[in-house]
């Protein structure tokens, strides 16, 4: 009996061969984009103890409290496959004490997520995100060299309409006041909110915000506004920020709402959106953290950093260019005789030793059937060679895309192919 087929997990993907090279396109053009930012790349284990993000991003957050994938190992510590990265980055800079080494300190990273939200266009339970994080700065400079090495790279790779939505939350105190009057304004709709929301009334009133629910979404229409609340040394650094992003030239728009879903905000607060994506419209969502690196259990270090969906931009990225995949050979080498097989086994490895993409048939196939391959796999040029070729000492070279068909000496295909348009 046929065996019944293994499929893959729901919300994860395979990433097949013909849409990978878009992410080798995107993750060379995020090494040098960062490279020309001063940023270096870090890397983290997949999995972490679950306390890092229970402390760290927050137990009452979606993410802590709904969509970990966690279990206990056998020593009954409790893992986590990560669902964020900051936090993560925060331990290594801490237990690596990397602050020894610069006062800043700017990292940046490309990695695999997990979240168990409902998949949908642009949600995944496995997703990837690539990110920056600086430490070491209050500076409203930092906040702006991390917005802008996100919207600066989403434009250089030919994204359109972005949209940069700020706002600041202002420091603990200001949190601590703004969280009060949340509670004040929401106490008369303590019965109208549903049971997830009453928890968090009194543990983490913000986190209401992050509510999907229709009518509580009304309910919060009115809420107060985080700003608010800042004081005078809070409302400053914003200024100071868009006073920077004005500078620059960087179209924005003020969110008084936005408080983003996970903890540990304080002061800045950003997301960049693109309308190409439909629901799921956030590209990146950032902002500063400047007592993250104090409540994983390092000296108080202000920190400012920003993360963005590979996927979102992948699909966002299709809808503005059609690119072809530049990982596709450029010659195919046609073999037509048993006797002169080995020979064009060794002229592939040539070609490829001087940089010359090659494929070469693997099926002992005819004459027609390599020709039909070569064309399939949209290879630029054909070479052929059979006994006749050796014999003469030259190979027929074909421009798959014109038809023209060219003898050419074989010792001479690499000077010749080298110099040919691809
Ligand atoms: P986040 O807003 O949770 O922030 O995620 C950042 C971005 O990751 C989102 O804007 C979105 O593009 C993408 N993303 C999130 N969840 C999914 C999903 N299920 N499927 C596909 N893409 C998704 C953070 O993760 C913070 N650590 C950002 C940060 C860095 N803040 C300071 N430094």
């Amino acid at each position: 009996m046929a065996k019944e087929p293994i499929r893959s997990i729901k919300g994860t993907q395979d990433i097949l061969p013909n849409q990978t090279w878009r992410w080798q396109t995107l993750e060379t053009a995020l090494h040098d984009h960062f490279k020309h930012y001063g940023y270096r790349e870090i890397r983290t284990p997949a999995f972490e103890k679950s306390e890092l993000f229970a402390r760290g991003v927050g137990k009452d957050t979606d993410i802590v409290s709904k969509e970990m994938y966690s279990w206990k190992d056998q020593g009954e510590t409790s893992l986590t496959l990560k669902p964020e990265l900051t936090a993560p980055v925060v331990r290594a800079y801490i237990q690596h004490n990397m602050a020894g080494l610069a006062p800043v300190t700017r990292l940046y990273y490309i990695d695999a997520l997990f979240r168990r939200e409902r998949p949908q266009k642009g949600r995944y339970r496995q997703f990837h995100q690539f990110g920056a994080e600086v430490f070491g700065s209050q500076h409203p400079e930092a906040d702006v060299e991390i917005i802008i090495s996100a919207y600066e790279f989403f434009k250089g790779i030919g994204l359109k309409d972005l949209q940069l939505r700020i706002n600041s939350i202002g420091s603990a105190e200001s949190k601590a006041a703004y969280r009060d009057e949340l509670i004040r304004y929401l106490e008369p709709y303590f019965d109208e909110l549903s049971e997830v929301s009453q928890s968090r009334f009194h543990r983490n009133p913000l986190r209401i915000l992050d509510t999907k629910i229709p009518h509580e979404i009304k309910i919060l229409k009115d809420s107060p506004q985080t700003t608010e609340f800042l004081t005078d040394s809070d409302r400053e650094h914003f200024h100071e920020v868009i006073g920077l992003l004005d500078l620059l030239e960087i179209p924005y728009s003020i969110d008084h709402r936005m408080v983003r879903g996970l903890d540990y905000y304080t002061h800045t607060t950003f997301e960049i959106t693109s309308p190409a994506l439909g629901a799921q419209d956030a590209l990146c969502g950032g902002g500063r953290y400047d007592d993250l690196v104090e409540t994983l259990g390092g000296k108080p270090t202000p920190a400012v950093g920003f993360a963005a969906g590979i996927e979102r931009t992948l699909l966002a990225l299709k809808s503005v260019s059609e690119e072809s995949d530049p990982s596709q050979a450029r010659v195919t080498l046609i073999t037509l005789d048993d006797s002169t097989r080995g020979l064009c086994f060794s002229i592939a490895a040539k070609l490829r030793a001087a940089k010359i993409s090659t494929e070469i048939d693997l099926l002992r196939r005819s004459l027609k059937a390599q020709m039909r391959e070569a064309n399939r796999s949209r290879s630029r040029f054909a070479v052929i060679i059979g006994q006749s070729e050796i014999d003469s000492g030259r190979a027929q070279v074909k421009n798959l895309k014109t038809g023209e068909q060219v003898p050419v000496q074989i010792d001479l295909l690499i000077d010749h192919l080298t110099g040919l348009e691809f």
